[in-house]
């Protein structure tokens, strides 16, 4: 990564990093702590107050999945089948068509295929084992925002870089996304409602028939909300990537589980107790050979850095899960955990239209944690064989 691949609103936070690192650590020998990351984010917290844009960012209203075109439609159906979400409304545009699926309580996920030959994430998509699909991405977190053309203004002086312009204005909302981060690969995206909340659609849009229906099934009925994704990402951009995704969203860092023998940190990053999560895993030190280097620095290595899982609250998550394998699922872990520790949870493999995988997560009753130890450990274990 050159200086010139840092946004402007970074250099701040790099060169400070960059200061607290020098203090500790020899040159060369790279490796995350949190001393250095809580070190750098009373800044950010000042940044929000002096720019104005506390309160400017709500929760995450959409996530985007770009698919090839063959993959348009098994995509839909992956979350049809494997997931509480149900189609709202699907359609074609002049630049893509696009499916929403919905769940009560939760942010809509907009499965999308761009027609336009240039795609702003191309060259992030490219790995090892993901060459044959260079489309393929969680590309986007959605959040709401109360004025538009406000953050923009403020984000732009900044440095903070766009796909577009300005907003583009449609029927019903006004949206503005960012380049991709040089950290994640990924955008954020603004939104602002202007008049029917939740429908993405033009009048200009054709309905499109996709054809496939949500099966009636009681145990997709227990698999409910986003409950977070997880992005993975390379050791040396853990700090920036939390940061960056603070300067942009109003989330705060919350706390790290460290799994020292496979060289992982999992990052969380919350707007409250109640909404959605975001995720960040990370290598402790960078990467080095596939057989020293742990599952996560691995997987970015063969996958590139981009989104690992969507992990579900889900009911009865026994029998949800007997169901799922019974019907064929694969999955790379049982269920770990139990309701004593306070959670449970497993990965499905990855999916074949998207490469994501699906995490079916439930905290029991009395839980005040968000994830435990034991179980982060299981989990990054299992996705060895990715
Ligand atoms: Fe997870």
């Amino acid at each position: 990564m050159g200086p010139k691949d840092h946004p402007a609103f970074m250099k701040e936070h790099l060169r400070s990093l960059e200061a607290l690192r020098s203090d500790g650590t020899a040159k060369g020998e790279f490796t995350n702590s949190d001393e250095v990351l809580k070190s750098a984010i009373p800044a950010v917290m000042e940044n929000r107050k002096a720019f104005g844009l506390q309160g400017l960012v709500k929760g995450l209203q959409a996530i985007i999945i770009n698919t090839e075109q063959d993959n348009f439609i098994p995509a839909i159906k992956d979350l049809l089948d494997y997931t509480g979400m149900d189609i709202h409304s699907s359609f074609e545009g002049v630049s893509s068509m696009d499916c929403i699926l919905k769940a009560q309580g939760s942010a809509d996920i907009i499965v999308r295929h761009r027609k336009a030959k240039d795609n702003p994430f191309r060259e992030r998509n490219i790995a090892p084992k993901t060459a044959s699909l260079p489309n393929t991405r969680l590309e986007t977190f959605v959040f709401e925002t109360p004025d538009i053309e406000r953050y923009v203004s403020v984000q732009r002086e900044r440095g903070v870089r766009f796909l577009t312009e300005g907003p583009i204005d449609k029927d019903n909302c006004s949206f503005i996304q960012t380049e991709p981060s040089p950290y994640t690969g990924n955008s954020i995206g603004l939104i602002q409602w202007t008049g029917q909340r939740g429908t993405y659609q033009d009048d200009c849009d054709t309905d499109l028939d996709i054809g496939i229906r949500k099966r009636d099934a009681p145990h997709l009925k227990n698999i409910k909300h986003l409950d977070h994704a997880a992005t993975r990402l390379v050791s040396r951009s853990r700090d920036l990537a939390i940061l960056e995704f603070m300067e942009l969203t109003n989330y705060h860092f919350d706390f790290a589980i460290y799994v020292r023998t496979m060289n992982s940190i999992t990052n969380v990053a919350r707007l409250s107790d109640e909404t959605y999560a975001q995720v960040f895993t990370a290598g402790i030190a960078p990467f080095t050979s596939p057989e020293t280097s742990g599952p996560t620095e691995k997987y970015v290595h063969n996958y590139g850095s981009r989104v690992h899982h969507l992990a579900f609250h889900t009911e009865n998550i026994e029998d949800t899960y007997q169901t799922l394998v019974q019907e064929g699922l694969g999955f790379l872990i049982e269920l770990v955990g139990s309701p004593e520790e306070g959670l449970k949870q497993t990965f499905t493999r990855g999916m074949r239209s998207t490469f994501l995988v699906n995490e079916y997560i439930h905290r029991y009753g009395g839980f005040d944690g968000f994830f435990t130890r034991s179980n982060v450990t299981d989990l990054t274990r299992a996705t060895d064989v990715q």
